[in-house]
């Protein structure tokens, strides 16, 4: 492609279908995922200093402090791949002070997804949903069950997956989100969430051909 590459920031409600979404997105366009989800579980569980102060947060369902998610994000973001082939930032920026931070910084995306769905839906999601730890696939026991016994035995819960945990997610989420919007007014794009995962990605994909579009054809006017 003539343009630059793509810089997409995917937002939602947990258990929205983001991570679903992402992995979707990446195997059509090869953009770095950039999860910070992902990036904190990783520190837990590989017992770094990080992943010990992160756990607390993240198993009561708060935001773990900005400074270190932050400092995650950018230094990932400004790592060469991401800078060549394009990223895809997935449950960052969560809160102001987030989206601050990368303003300073002149990061922006050129899209703005929020994915939408109702409540009685995302608990649904979460409750049932399974990761295999060695793909990284996500799985929904009634949604998306797995292909075979073998992936089935060694599926496993996120610890953060439960009813009650999932309440306080998302409060966390609705006292945060509103936050950020303004900052990407422009950018914003509701997808209705509430859908199979097929045909939301058929809409995210015809708005990240367009985005594509122009910015090529921005290119070859300059
Ligand atoms: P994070 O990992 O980002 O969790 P989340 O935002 O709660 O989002 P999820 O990963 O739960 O859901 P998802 O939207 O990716 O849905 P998925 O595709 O898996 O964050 C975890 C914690 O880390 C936070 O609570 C916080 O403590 C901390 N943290 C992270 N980022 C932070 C930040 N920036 N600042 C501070 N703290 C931060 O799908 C869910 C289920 O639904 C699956 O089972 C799937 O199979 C199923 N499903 C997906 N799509 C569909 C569909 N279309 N139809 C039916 N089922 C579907």
């Amino acid at each position: 492609a003539l343009g630059e590459p793509l810089k997409v920031m995917i937002s939602g409600a947990p258990a929205s279908g983001k991570g679903t979404q992402c992995s979707m997105i990446v195997e059509k366009y090869g953009l770095v995922h950039i999860s910070t989800g992902d990036l904190l579980r990783a520190e837990v569980s590989s017992g770094t200093e990080i992943g010990k102060k992160a756990k607390e947060y993240m198993d009561s369902g708060k935001l773990v402090p900005d400074e270190i998610v932050t400092d995650m994000v950018v230094s990932r973001l400004s790592r060469q791949d991401a800078r060549e082939r394009g990223w895809l930032l997935d449950g960052y920026p969560r809160s102001y002070p987030q989206a601050q931070s990368l303003e300073k910084l002149n990061i922006r995306p050129d899209i703005y997804i929020v994915l939408d769905v109702p409540d009685e839906i995302l608990i649904d999601r979460c409750i049932g949903r399974r990761l295999d730890p060695v793909t990284g696939k996500i799985y929904h026991i009634k949604n998306f069950p797995p292909e075979n016994e073998e992936v089935a035995r060694r599926l496993i819960t996120r610890s953060d997956d439960t009813l009650e945990k999932v309440k306080l997610r998302l409060q966390t989420y609705k006292q945060n989100a509103e936050a950020i919007l303004p900052n990407y007014l422009n950018l914003l794009n509701k997808i209705d969430g509430n859908r199979t995962r097929e045909v939301i990605f058929q809409e995210i994909d015809s708005i990240l051909k367009k985005v594509e579009e122009n910015s090529s054809s921005s290119v070859q006017l300059a």
